[in-house]
């Protein structure tokens, strides 16, 4: 397993280009499988978590080739309507398949993502608004087990504003005869992508980006060519990186207006944030100041910037409330920022933070995706050495960051370790 070793003390100075987004890659991939024929997307971010969806379409029997950041996938050969759980235990995003298979094979068997390292990660709500449209569900031997006819528009409510669910249906609800509403649907900028990219499909969508979205489904629909939207998690993860380096970043190709929550904290905590070309100038003083934080679904603050957010405030100076209203076990980096001397009292969803000004570099360990960004950031800050270990989970959602990094005065590298020696 590759670990990154990071000497902190540099200030982050220059520029930096932001990849495309993962999470609006990953089901705009999933909603070509409602289609027959071959779609192209541009800005396809080189990760970990796209080879994986790649390989689950080619399971599936679509046919998928990558070249650098352009993806092309041929779904009218997919024939095998099964996920299987070695594929989805891996990625959980997998469950995004399950409502276009459904819609468009009438069949679909997709292994249940189970839990990770941030929650229980249920899929309930998915399941309740496939019955709403009259799917059959069997869940035995940890599978999904779905059949329906032509499935039917429904009025569908989520108990709980979910991203991947409204997707999941929003996909589903395209081919289905007569109108589908969902209400309390995520707002999520990735959401309004996937819905702009099912209509440039032939679907009729509106109200994405409200609580109450309507989709008037369709017969069938057409491949499309598109180019993936900026990560505006990855962007909000370097914004955060200058600030807590004495930074002056230039963050090209960042979608600022989707940032809006992280902006008014960072500008509360004395960051300098200034729009500039297509991106946004960050500049960190000497000096930062605490500022509490509450996730919550989009347009609040992000529950994926939560954990960069609480080592930026463990370098600050005073007291700093972060409570996690989105998941209920996101502070898997709170005990590996502890190691780094940090000052942190968790309290159920609530993580007390008395900021002290400083962090020490140690060996450190990633428990997931935002931790492990967490504990990098940490390291850039802290004074000494850093190594983070088990850093495949950054590489699920981070494309080449340590190279990024280094790029703009970072003192980082990768170490890639043998294999182990045989036991003999
Ligand atoms: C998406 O996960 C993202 N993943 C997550 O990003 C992100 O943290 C999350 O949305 C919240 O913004 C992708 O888009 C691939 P949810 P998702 O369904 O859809 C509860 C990252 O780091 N819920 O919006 O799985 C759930 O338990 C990842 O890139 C149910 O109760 O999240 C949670 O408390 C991590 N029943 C809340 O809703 C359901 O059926 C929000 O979850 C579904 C969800």
């Amino acid at each position: 397993m590759d670990r990154i070793i990071i000497r902190g003390g540099n200030r982050l100075i220059g520029e930096v280009t932001i990849s495309g987004a993962k999470n609006a890659a990953l089901p705009m991939m999933a909603a070509t499988l409602l289609t027959e024929g071959c779609s192209t997307f541009r800005n396809i971010p080189e990760l970990r978590d796209i080879v994986t969806f790649k390989t689950l379409i080619e399971h599936l029997g679509g046919k998928v080739e990558q070249e650098g950041h352009t993806l092309r996938i041929e779904s009218g050969t997919v024939k095998m309507p099964e996920a299987p759980y070695e594929l989805v235990k891996t990625m959980r995003a997998s469950i995004l398949v399950l409502g276009p298979l459904v819609a468009r094979m009438k069949r679909a068997r997709v292994s249940l993502p189970g839990g990770c390292a941030i929650g229980a990660r249920p899929i309930n709500l998915h399941l309740m608004g496939l019955e709403r449209m009259g799917a059959k569900v069997r869940i035995e031997h940890g599978y999904v087990d779905m059949t329906a006819g032509r499935l039917k528009g429904a009025d569908i409510c989520f108990d709980t504003p979910t991203v991947t669910g409204t997707e999941n249906l929003m996909m589903a609800a395209a081919l289905a005869e007569g109108v589908t509403v969902l209400e309390n649907a995520a707002k999520e900028p990735e959401v309004v992508e996937l819905a702009m990219v099912l209509n440039k499909m032939g679907a009729r969508i509106d109200g994405m980006g409200t609580d109450t979205i309507r989709i008037d489904g369709v017969e069938e629909l057409r491949p499309i060519v598109h180019t993936v939207m900026p990560d505006r998690i990855e962007a909000g993860t370097f914004m955060i990186a200058s600030a807590m380096t004495r930074g002056n970043l230039l963050i090209r190709n960042c979608p600022l207006e989707d940032l809006d929550a992280l902006v008014v904290k960072l500008k509360e905590a004395g960051v300098e944030v200034t729009p500039e070309g297509d991106g946004v100038r960050v500049v960190g003083s000497g000096q930062i100041r605490s500022v509490d934080i509450k996730t919550s679904p989009y347009p609040g603050f992000p529950t994926d910037l939560q954990a960069q957010m609480a080592a930026m405030m463990s370098m600050a100076n005073g007291l700093t409330v972060i409570t996690e209203t989105v998941f209920e076990n996101r502070f898997m980096h709170v005990s590996e920022l502890r190691r780094m001397g940090a000052k942190i009292k968790i309290d159920g969803r609530t993580a007390i933070i008395k900021g002290n000004g400083r962090l020490s570099g140690a060996p450190v360990m990633a428990t997931d995706l935002r931790a492990s960004a967490s504990l990098v950031l940490a390291g850039l800050a802290a004074d000494g050495k850093t190594e983070v270990s088990r850093v495949y989970h950054l590489d699920r959602g981070y494309e080449r960051i340590e190279k990024k990094l280094a790029a703009v005065g970072a003192d980082i590298k990768r170490v890639k370790d043998a294999p182990k020696a045989r036991q003999v």
